[in-house]
């Protein structure tokens, strides 16, 4: 038996670094996974590998901030495998700007995907759960963004902050349905993300391109290093597993000692 054996569990953002290691790793333990991604083609390799592998998966695309492509993401869900027991909220992006330079579309596109998003979600999978009546989890990736803000990064750490908001509050409100809701907080994790961050960032500091100043944030965590997704994914495992039962409403840093709390 695996520890997350026939929960069907959908993983959004799952095409990308820490959400495709999620998938394949609550899959190794028996999950059965819905990929889903704006990249329907990424999502499906995935998706393939884990079949590959020996396990159960299926994809789809998904924009999270749709309703309407939500609603189908959990449809799939039940079409592939008959119920939902798990969602991981992990969808999100980045556009970092200087402060002064944040205006309506960066901030609004940033707190729409990561926030709104996972509000979406969460709203739809609830729903999906309350009407089976046999409980369920609800994962939301947070960030140290959560918890500390940073001149460079105010939408995203708005949009993260909010997701320790939204925690909270669904926490409090569906734990009557038997519906526990919990966040983990990365810190710098080494995945596709940063190219784009990096690239925004020697913008806004006028830095050569041999600048790495994703790596050398990192250098500023106790452990000293950024994170590589697989060293996320034995907690994510945790929290889609029985094992976290008695946890919710919580936010939990795995980010190498970088904010502590
Ligand atoms: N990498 C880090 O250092 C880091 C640190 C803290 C938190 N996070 C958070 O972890 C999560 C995963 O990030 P990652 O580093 O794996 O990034 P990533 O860019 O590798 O993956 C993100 C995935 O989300 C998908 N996505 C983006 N917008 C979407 C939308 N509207 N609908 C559906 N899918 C969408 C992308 O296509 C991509 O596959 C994000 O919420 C991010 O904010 C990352």
């Amino acid at each position: 038996m695996g520890r997350v054996q026939d929960r069907v569990v959908i993983v959004t953002g799952g095409a990308g670094g820490i959400g495709a290691a999620a998938s394949r790793a609550v899959a190794a333990e028996g999950g059965k996974l819905v990929v889903a991604d704006l990249d329907a083609a990424a999502a499906a390799n995935v998706a393939q590998e884990i079949v590959d592998a020996g396990g159960e998966a299926t994809s789809i695309r998904v924009d999270v901030t749709d309703r309407a492509q939500v609603k189908a993401m959990i449809a799939a869900a039940i079409d592939s495998f008959g119920e939902l027991n798990v969602i991981f909220n992990n969808a999100g992006m980045n556009r970092p700007r200087g402060f002064m330079d944040v205006d309506e579309e960066n901030f609004d596109q940033i707190v729409r995907v990561n926030t709104w998003g996972a509000i979406v979600c969460t709203q739809e999978a609830a729903r999906q759960m309350i009407a089976q009546g046999k409980g369920g989890k609800i994962v939301n990736t947070g960030s140290i963004a959560s918890r500390q803000a940073f001149w460079d990064f105010v939408p995203y750490c708005v949009a993260k902050f909010g997701i320790l908001a939204l925690t909270q509050a669904t926490a409090r409100g569906l734990i009557e349905h038997g519906i526990t809701v919990n966040a983990f907080a990365p810190g710098v994790v080494d995945t596709p993300m940063w190219i784009g961050l990096n690239e925004d960032i020697r913008a806004i500091h006028d830095q050569p391109i041999e600048a790495d100043p994703m790596r050398e944030f990192a250098t500023g965590t106790l452990v000293g290093r950024a994170a590589a997704p697989e060293e996320l994914t034995p907690f994510l495992v945790y929290l889609a597993s029985p094992e976290s039962d008695y946890m919710t409403g919580q936010m939990y840093m795995v980010d190498g000692g970088q904010v502590l709390v």
